[in-house]
């Protein structure tokens, strides 16, 4: 990924990163700023058909919030396994244009096409990761990239500690 800042990203991105912003700073808890977050990812762009949170809790990533038309049956994902794991494993940002032709992609829903995961660090830590799901084939440019790297940092900075 370039050093693009958010400042590079389409007007269409800020305006959602700008409210993103306000609502998570402005959340009363963690757990308000965490479903914030997923309902308003999930309303910004039609691409982004199923939004979670996942949380590395004890060695596994735990989903704490999510947002699309159904359950995952993965709410606990072993760091290393799959492309949540993946993410969570190296602390960098995994995008999966055709879920089809990557065997590390773990399965939830059949109409997924593609993936990103991005991972939510403090200090180099690995504290959790946002994770998008699309119906849509190769939809995940650079500025989807930034755009959730620095909702990723709003998370960070508002998370209160263990
Ligand atoms: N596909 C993910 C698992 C989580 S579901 O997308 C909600 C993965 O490969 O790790």
């Amino acid at each position: 990924m370039s050093e693009a800042g958010p400042e590079t990203i389409p007007p269409e991105y800020r305006a959602r990163l700008a409210e993103l912003e306000g609502a998570i700073a402005g959340a009363r808890d963690w757990a308000t700023a965490l479903a914030e977050t997923v309902r308003r990812l999930r309303d910004a762009f039609g691409k982004y058909n199923w939004v979670g949170i996942y949380w590395v809790i004890r060695h596994q990533l735990v989903l704490v919030a999510w947002d699309g038309p159904e359950p995952t049956e993965h709410v606990r994902i072993p760091i290393g396994v799959g492309i949540c794991g993946l993410a969570a494993e190296t602390g960098d940002t995994v995008v999966v244009p055709d879920v089809s032709k990557d065997p590390r992609y773990l399965a939830c829903f059949p109409y997924t096409r593609s993936e990103i995961v991005v991972p939510i660090k403090r200090d180099g830590r690995v504290l959790g990761e946002i994770d998008i799901d699309s119906n849509l084939l190769d939809p995940f440019g650079p500025e989807d990239q930034t755009f959730l790297e620095a909702v990723a940092a709003l998370l960070a900075g508002k998370y209160p500690g263990d």
